[in-house]
């Protein structure tokens, strides 16, 4: 179970990561985070910019695979318009991470020239890798760093425990310390977070996440509901009925099982049967 599922948010919880941020920023040279491409506002730390203090930081969305690709290039788009680099990625593939190593050298070009005139040449670059739990950030090492996963050694004067990771002689990863937690406070961010799952539905009642769901579903991909349940425009609830019906979830007396067609279509929309959707756009 990871850390997302079964959050007791409180602020304490915030300040804690915020501290252990920017103690760990002097060992790092620049911060890649990781976001989720079907939610780019919810999956993202509002304070994490402030947090990182000009650091050199870039931007994957990832899960790219399971977003809209249309909408992902209008995120980029975005992203690079306020001066923050932006990829699509697919950590679970690896694809889009071919040259995510040069682009880190391009973001660094100006730290590798004081190293070379320094004459400390062949220092590695290191590149802390930070983003909200379960949002890939395991994959996007493991990935990067491929089977062996050599975990670099501590290092004096670093709290223990912190996690180094050699991708070879020329970049080292160092995940997270502590945890970013997403912004909780806004109910908004925390249903679309339960949307993809990244938090637990327990959260959540599951027929109203469901409608919420649908309601966002039929702003933007009405026509995939209509392919996938066959099911016409209609308000929210109705449809989340009418699919209960197309399905022949029906409880005694003919009622939409709606209960059964909410865990359905969220599983359904989780694992990707509807095709790559993005619920935020910029
Ligand atoms: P974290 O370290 O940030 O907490 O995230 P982690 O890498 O553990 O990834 C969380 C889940 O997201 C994992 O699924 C992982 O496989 C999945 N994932 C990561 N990157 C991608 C991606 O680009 N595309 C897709 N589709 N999924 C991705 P899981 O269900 O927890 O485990 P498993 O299915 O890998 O066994």
């Amino acid at each position: 179970m990871s850390e997302a599922q079964n959050i007791q948010w409180f602020p304490g919880h915030m300040a804690k990561t915020r501290r252990e941020i920017s103690a760990s920023l002097a060992l790092v040279d620049a911060a890649v985070e990781i976001a989720d491409a079907r939610i780019p506002i919810s999956s993202r730390n509002p304070e994490l910019e402030d947090i990182l203090a000009g650091k050199p930081h870039m931007i994957l969305l990832n899960k790219s695979d399971m977003a809209d690709a249309g909408v992902t290039a209008t995120w980029i788009a975005h992203f690079e318009r306020a001066g923050l680099r932006a990829f699509a990625v697919d950590c679970r593939s690896g694809k889009g991470l071919g040259r995510w190593k040069a682009e880190v050298h391009a973001l660094l070009a100006d730290r590798l020239e004081q190293y070379r005139a320094k004459g400390m040449v062949g220092k590695p670059l290191r590149v802390m890798v930070v983003g909200i739990p379960n949002v890939g950030k395991s994959s996007f090492i493991n990935r990067m760093c491929g089977g062996a996963r050599a975990k670099v050694e501590d290092r004096p004067g670093v709290t223990r425990g912190k996690q180094w990771f050699r991708i070879d002689n020329t970049l080292e990863l160092l995940d997270t310390p502590g945890v970013l937690w997403p912004k909780f406070e806004d109910a908004a961010v925390g249903e679309h977070l339960a949307f993809t799952g990244a938090v637990t539905d327990r959260v959540i009642d599951t027929e109203l996440l469901a409608v919420r769901l649908l309601e966002v579903l039929s702003a933007h991909y009405m026509e995939r509901l209509t392919a996938r349940y066959g099911v016409q425009p209609d308000a929210p609830y109705e449809l989340l009925c009418a699919i209960a019906r197309r399905r022949g979830m029906v409880v005694r007396g003919g009622e939409a099982d709606t209960e059964r067609a909410a865990n359905m279509l969220l599983s359904e929309y989780r694992d990707g049967k509807l095709g790559g959707i993005t619920l935020e756009r910029p």
